[in-house]
């Protein structure tokens, strides 16, 4: 019996990956949360032989990419069009395998959701419900909650948006803000009735408990808890629908300017998009029991893949349900919370400019550090240590060795197998494992323990070589040598073919170099018969290539660079301070006056002792300008000086008055003084 034959529950896969939203092009953290691991795991199937279907696509539909075609003055249709193909195609670069890559904005997926949604509707499984929503009188529309601005109840932020204030994080609801006014016109919104259809989520409460949390203790803890501690707060109608005009329409009388919820046709889409690849078969992978659907996703989609989508495929009937929903965690970069609008990520299509033909590499890394259980961080120092010390020294030294040797001694021929002794045999014993070994790790979702497992056979290459040191036995014990050259071979084939989920670039490239030109499956590797004695390999060539300190002090730099062009294109100036009367302003008695002492304030950091000519009096003023000015640089320098504040006392000294300073917003500051001179003592008015 081989690793194939065992039992299995399930005769097809259906894999289906996050379709992004197309508003932004993919970064590190998709790939290594999503896009990596599911890729991995089709692959295997593939090379196990099972019928695997793979399905990716972009989510077009939603508030931001709306918010995001204003801003640019275009259509939303544009925008999708423009991100959709640096998406798809980026996925194409780095070998993600879908076996169908569409959109939501397709017809049949119009059609798919469409009809979903009114099939429900027809059964009663909605319920309708009259609301008051903010309406812009002016636009002549209702408001996302994303549409409307005001201030937080709770903060006091004048930035709060209608669902969220971003800073001090709490989720909103918009008539909740306090002076809401619209983003379109900038008008303050009315409220207007408008109606609703939602989806009774209670109603399915019981069924959802019982089918995860009982019958579902196998998801990651992750993914469990998380449902555990929504299915323990109960759960309540959701609408399904909105007043917006970018979405699917709401297919019945009386919806005129509604769509679907951006999140209730978006995983439709996974539907959409098999039937797109199978008009006429593909509800054998949506329908049959014995079809497991597996949906890979990041923590933020839980809920929608673990609760409602299933509660809407309920609600359907006829479909089944995820087996598993192995959503992962997050991936910092450098420490830091990936973020589009900071731009601090390392985006997809500008890592293949910097580093061509790297893809293995960044698949490599990111499926090593992958955020499977907790929150991971990429970092560039990172990726060149697993680059130079693994891939190259482990992974690539033990394959370069073996094909240089295999044409220094045997002119490039398989050599036959000669005698056998005791390091021999334990090797054999030893790959012979690792197809199960992997395949069961990759099955259970580890997908990086699975990788150290395969970068461990090649560890066993380089230590099998080390011991039986062909390049002396070659002098003196031939059938030694030529048994050490074909089992090192057969390592290269082995390797070939279980690095292919994980590298498939680099895959390739060693079957050329290894010139297999047939197709292995998984289960066939393990044998040490998968090269034949007087087989020609081809010339060998490095599949890894050492990465140089200044390629990753460039990402380095670049990364910064950005970040100091974010802090400036971000700062903003203190907001207005709140209204005072001329009353108010006529009471300070601001004054010209010359600098004729200066000194620093012992034991301070910041502070300067100054004598000032104010023209009444020459005074004591303490100023915190020390990190900008130094003393003697400016005596005489003319300032304007409020000489009627209180004093204070600072570090022992009485401080009479203040000096006037510009700040800007990286923190300098400047004096403000008269341009032409006048003499000390003169007001300010
Ligand atoms: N666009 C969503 C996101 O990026 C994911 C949608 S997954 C789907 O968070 F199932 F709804 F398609
Ligand atoms: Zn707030």
């Amino acid at each position: 019996m081989t690793y194939k034959d065992k039992e299995r529950k399930f005769k097809r896969y259906n894999i289906t990956t996050a379709l992004p939203y197309a508003n932004g092009p993919i970064h590190i953290g998709h790939l290594a949360g999503v896009y990596v691991p599911a890729d991995i795991y089709a692959r295997y199937l593939r090379l196990m032989q099972e019928d695997v279907v793979f399905i990716g696509g972009s989510d077009e539909h939603g508030v931001p990419i709306t918010i995001k075609a204003k801003k640019e003055g275009v259509s939303p249709q544009d925008i999708v069009d423009y991100y959709h193909k640096i998406i798809k195609t980026s996925f194409e670069e780095f070998g993600i395998s879908f076996d169908i890559y569409s959109r939501t904005t397709s017809k049949i997926h119009e059609k798919t959701a469409s009809d979903f949604f009114k099939k429900l509707y027809d059964e009663g499984k909605f319920i309708e419900k009259t609301s008051m929503q903010y309406y812009d009188e002016t636009s002549k529309i209702f408001l996302a909650d994303r549409y409307i601005v005001g201030t937080c109840p709770l903060c006091g932020n004048d930035k709060a948006y209608g669902d969220q204030c971003e800073k001090c994080g709490s989720s909103l609801n918009a008539t909740d803000l306090i002076n809401p006014h619209s983003v379109l016109s900038g008008d303050k919104p009315v409220l207007k009735e408008t109606k609703h259809w939602f989806l009774p989520l209670n109603n399915y409460e019981d069924f959802l408990r019982k089918w995860i949390l009982e019958e579902h203790k196998d998801w990651k803890i992750n993914v469990y808890g998380q449902c555990k501690s929504w299915l323990d707060q109960h759960l309540e109608p959701r609408a399904v629908t909105r007043d917006l005009d970018w979405g699917v329409k709401v297919p019945i009388e009386g919806a005129e300017g509604k769509v679907l919820y951006v999140w209730f046709d978006a995983p439709i889409g996974y539907i959409s998009n098999t039937i797109e690849l199978y008009p006429n078969s593909w509800e054998k992978w949506w329908k049959d029991s014995d079809t497991k659907l597996v949906h890979f996703i990041g923590k933020d989609n839980i809920v929608f893949h673990c609760i409602i989508f299933p509660a809407m495929l309920k609600a359907y009937g006829e479909f089944i349900l995820p087996e598993n929903v192995p959503a992962n965690e997050f991936l910092n970069l450098q420490g830091d919370k990936i973020s589009t609008s900071r731009s601090w990520a390392v985006w997809l299509n500008e890592y293949l400019i910097d580093l061509p033909n790297k893809q293995d590499v960044l698949r490599y890394v990111l499926c090593a550090n992958s955020p499977e259980t907790k929150d991971n961080d990429f970092s560039w120092k990172n990726f060149q240590m697993h680059n130079n010390s693994e891939l190259v020294s482990i992974l690539g030294n033990f394959i370069n060795r073996t094909m240089v040797l295999t044409h220094k001694y045997f002119g490039g021929k398989v050599p036959k197998m000669g005698k056998v002794n005791e390091v021999d045999e334990i090797t054999i014993n030893e790959i012979e494992k690792y197809p199960q070994i992997i395949g069961s790790l990759i099955e259970e979702y580890k997908f990086r323990e699975a990788l150290f497992e395969l970068m461990n056979l090649a560890r066993l290459g380089n230590k099998y070589l080390t011991e039986k040191e062909p390049w002396k036995t070659y002098k003196t014990d031939i059938p030694s040598t030529q048994t050490s050259i074909n089992l090192s071979l057969q390592i290269c084939a082995n390797l070939a073919i279980l690095m292919e989920p994980f590298l498939p670039f680099s895959a390739k490239k060693l079957k050329e170099m290894l010139n297999l030109t047939k197709e292995i499956p998984w289960f066939e590797a393990g044998r040490i018969k998968i090269l034949e004695e007087g087989h020609l390999i081809n010339k060998a060539e490095f599949l890894f290539e050492q990465i140089e300190d200044s390629v990753i002090e460039n990402q380095l730099q670049k990364l910064m660079d950005k970040k100091e062009e974010n802090l400036i294109n971000n700062f903003s100036f203190p907001e207005q301070k709140s209204q005072i009367s001329y009353e108010d302003f006529s009471k300070m008695d601001i004054r010209v006056g010359k600098i004729i002492e200066a000194e620093k304030v012992l034991k301070t950091k910041k502070l300067l002792k100054l004598t000032v000519d104010v023209g009444i009096d020459k005074r004591t003023i303490v100023s915190g300008i020390a990190e900008h000015y130094n003393p003697e640089d400016i005596i005489g320098q003319e300032v304007c000086v409020l000489v009627n504040l209180a004093p204070r006392d600072l570090k022992g000294i009485t401080s009479q008055g203040m000096i006037l300073m510009a700040e800007d917003e990286k923190g300098n500051l400047i004096f403000v003084s008269p341009k032409k001179n006048i003499s000390s003592g003169s007001t300010i008015n």
